[in-house]
This record gives structure tokens, C-alpha cells and sequence, in this order.
């Protein structure tokens, strides 16, 4: 079958490798990429498929409504996997309104865009929202998980405005019909991801030397999966996931953070070829991320119950190829973190 599909956000981490998966595997569909290329976003993630006929990019914001209709009409979109954010947590807590507008309004234009160009004639259609554990709020070390019955309890303006599309989604489904679908996915690493988070941020500063700055103790704890095995778990649910369901995705995988940081730290010196626990020293313990949610675990039996998915890959394996991918794509984090970068860098850290 033909499918003509609009991708938002495809130029940043995790919709650079759906881009790309969808291109490769779909060569009959259209893939439309629709980003505005902040900061987070970089066309060189996309080098490999940006001459593939199937492909086509667009830059441009999701809040533009007279955009959105001309592409939904000019493409004949039939389908949506909408991942344009904002991302970053602590970005989110000194600017909560610009999170508010690409998350929360940007997520409300697509709706109504894909409800007054599809209006009523829903069959083959579907609208993918792609969205966080983190507006399921926090958990203790308990043991619990978040399933998809969880109550929404969000805490940081990242996942306040991420809560609030997710119920606007919802509420489309629920009062127009509007064929959709939701995603909460744990933490992802892996290539392309940009340097304020803290894989790449950490395995960057382990290369340069430069101090790993560990909010309060360390011992906050994150679900990792790999991301393709997020954007594996995409392409299922956007084909084949019920409409109007929730499915959550996740790696089964905890570690405390700095668990986490040590691992990258032996794995960073090992492949660098330095002595083991030359760069130990860098761990340096700052003031804690206000707000800092303690445990994020997300069960994802759904979605292997339903849909059969379960992530490939071990973890040692995931941190492995993805320290190794920095380390051999040096080019592409000097790129990104020279210039206006660096300053951003250097004013956050002289704020901690
Ligand atoms: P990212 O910050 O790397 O990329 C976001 C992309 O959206 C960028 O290319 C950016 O240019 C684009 N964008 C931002 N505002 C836009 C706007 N107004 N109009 C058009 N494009 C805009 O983010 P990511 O980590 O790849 O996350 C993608 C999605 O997945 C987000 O919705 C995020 O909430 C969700 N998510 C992320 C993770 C994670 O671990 N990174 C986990 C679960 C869910
Ligand atoms: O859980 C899914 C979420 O994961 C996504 O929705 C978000 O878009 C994504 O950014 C990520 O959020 P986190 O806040 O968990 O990711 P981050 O990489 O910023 O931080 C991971 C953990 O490491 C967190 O407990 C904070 C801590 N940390 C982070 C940075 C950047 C540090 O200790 N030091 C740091 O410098």
C-alpha cells in the first residue's frame, strides 16, 4: 500500500533514525519531514536518504496552521508521526512558555490540521503522537513501573506541556473521532542525540577531559533504550497498534545515574586506549536539577502482548556501539558544539 506520511520533528535524535527507517523500509510511501530546525535539529542527522525520491523536507513550524494545511493537501497526508518538541528538561525549567507554545499549541495546530483535512473520512488514517514516561511523574524505589492506567502526574514544564498534548490527542480521539494513537517511551540513547543530554554530553566531556557534572547524588534512576528499537516500536505501533490506545515502550533496563556515568567512563578511556580510571576524577557532584524526578520505569508488557515487540538489544552492547559512534563522529559533535553552542555550554554551567 501507498502511504504518504508526515513526519514532524525528523530532524532531531529520535526522528532522524524514524526518517530513516521509514524511508528505507517503506520505498513505495512518501516520507514528509516537517521541521523547523532549532537548535535540536540538524540535517546532517539525515545524509543518508536526503537524495531518496521517497523522501522530501520541509523546514517550518508545527504552530503554522496555513503551513500545515497547504502540506496536508499538497501531499495527501494519510498518516502523522508527530515528534517535534521541545526536549530538554532543563531548558524547560528557565523557559517554560516556549515549551508550552511548540508542545502544547504546535501539538493542538496538527490536530486540527489532520481533522479538517481528513474531516470524517478516517479510514487508512492515523495520527501518531509520540510522547514521554515522564508525564507519569515519579517513582520511588519500590519496584513499581508505569503502565499505561498510571495517573498523569507531571512535574517539570517539559513534561507538564508533554502531558497536556497527550490529553489533547485524547480528547480528539474522544470527541471528533480523530483516529490516534499514543506512545510514552523511557530514555533513549544512542547516535545522533544532541549534547545537553547526558549520554552524548558525558561521553564528549570523558574525551575533552572536561568535568561530568552529576546532579545531587546520582542515584536518580532512568529506564535506557536503545533508539532504534524506539523507532522500531514507532513503526509497529503507527501500522499496526489499535486506534484511540496508549502503548508504552521501554527498555526493562534501570540504572542509577552514576552507575551509568561509571560505565561510560571505563567504556570512554578503554576505547580512547588510557589506563583504566584515568578519567574518574572528572565526576564532579553539582547542585541538583530542580524538581528532579527520582525513578522513571516504564512496563512495556503491552505492547510485546499485543504487538509482539520487545527491544533487541542488550544494554552493554547499546553503550558500546554508541560511545564508539561519538568517538568515530567527532566531526559531527565539533560541528554542533562550536560557536553559539559553546556559549549556551558555558552560561549553564556557570549557573550551577
Ligand atoms: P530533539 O530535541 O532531539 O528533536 C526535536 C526536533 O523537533 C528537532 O529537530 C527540532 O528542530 C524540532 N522542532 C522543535 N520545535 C519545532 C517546531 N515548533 N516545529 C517544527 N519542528 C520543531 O528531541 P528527541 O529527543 O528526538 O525527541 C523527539 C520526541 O520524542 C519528542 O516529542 C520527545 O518528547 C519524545 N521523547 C523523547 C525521548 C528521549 O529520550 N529523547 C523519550 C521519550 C519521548
Ligand atoms: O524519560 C524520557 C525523557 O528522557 C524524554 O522525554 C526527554 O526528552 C529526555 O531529555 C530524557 O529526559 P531526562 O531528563 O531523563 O534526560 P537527561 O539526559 O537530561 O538526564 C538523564 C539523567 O541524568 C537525569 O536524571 C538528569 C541527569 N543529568 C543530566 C545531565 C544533562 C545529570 O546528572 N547531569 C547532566 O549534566
Amino acid at each position: 500500500m501507498k502511504r504518504n506520511i508526515l513526519v514532524t520533528g525528523g530532524a532531531g535524535f529520535i526522528g532522524s533514525h524514524v526518517v530513516r527507517r521509514l524511508v528505507n523500509a517503506y520505498p513505495d510511501y512518501l516520507v514528509v519531514n516537517l521541521d523547523k530546525l532549532t537548535y535540536a535539529g540538524n540535517l546532517a542527522n539525515l545524509k543518508e536518504v536526503e537524495n531518496r525520491p521517497n523522501y522530501r523536507f520541509v523546514k517550518g513550524d508545527i504552530c503554522d496552521r496555513e503551513l500545515l494545511r497547504d502540506l496536508f493537501a499538497r501531499h495527501a497526508i494519510d498518516g502523522v508521526i508527530h515528534l517535534a518538541a521541545e526536549s530538554h528538561v532543563d531548558r524547560s525549567i528557565h523557559d517554560p512558555l516556549t515549551f508550552a507554545r511548540t508542545n502544547v499549541m504546535g501539538t493542538l495546530a496538527l490536530l486540527e490540521a489532520a481533522h479538517e483535512a481528513w474531516n470524517g473520512a478516517w479510514e487508512g488514517k492515523r495520527f501518531h503522537h509520540v510522547s514521554t514516561d515522564e508525564v507519569y511523574g515519579a517513582l520511588g524505589f519500590d519496584g513499581t513501573l508505569f503502565t499505561e492506567r498510571t495517573r498523569y502526574d507531571p512535574h517539570s514544564p517539559y513534561s507538564a506541556s508533554k502531558a497536556s498534548s497527550d490529553h489533547f490527542v485524547r480528547a480528539f480521539h474522544d470527541t471528533y473521532g480523530l483516529p490516534t494513537v499514543v506512545t510514552n517511551c523511557s530514555n533513549n540513547y544512542g547516535p545522533y542525540q544532541f549534547p545537553e543530554k547526558l549520554i552524548p554530553l558525558f561521553i564528549n566531556n570523558i574525551r575533552h577531559g572536561r568535568p561530568l557534572p552529576v546532579y545531587g547524588k546520582g542515584e536518580n534512576v532512568r529506564d535506557w533504550l536503545y533508539v532504534e528499537d524506539h523507532a522500531r516500536a514507532l513503526d509497529l505501533v503507527f501500522h499496526e497498534g489499535h486506534t484511540g490506545e496508549t502503548y508504552n515502550i521501554g527498555g526493562f533496563n534501570e540504572w542509577r545515574n552514576i552507575d551509568l556515568i561509571r560505565v561510560l567512563v571505563r567504556t570512554v578511556d578503554r576505547l580512547l586506549g588510557r589506563e583504566e580510571g584515568a578519567s574518574d576524577g572528572l565526576i564532579t557532584y553539582v547542585t541538583d536539577r530542580a524538581g528532579h524526578d527520582l525513578r522513571y520505569a516504564i512496563d512495556s508488557r503491552k505492547l510485546k502482548d499485543e504487538l509482539g515487540w520487545e527491544p533487541s538489544l542488550q544494554f552493554e552492547e547499546g553503550i558500546e556501539k554508541t560511545v564508539k559512534w561519538y568517538l568515530e563522529n567527532q566531526a559531527w559533535m565539533d560541528e554542533i558544539t562550536s560557536g553559539d553552542y559553546e556559549s549556551y555550554y558555558e552560561r549553564m554551567y556557570a549557573n550551577r
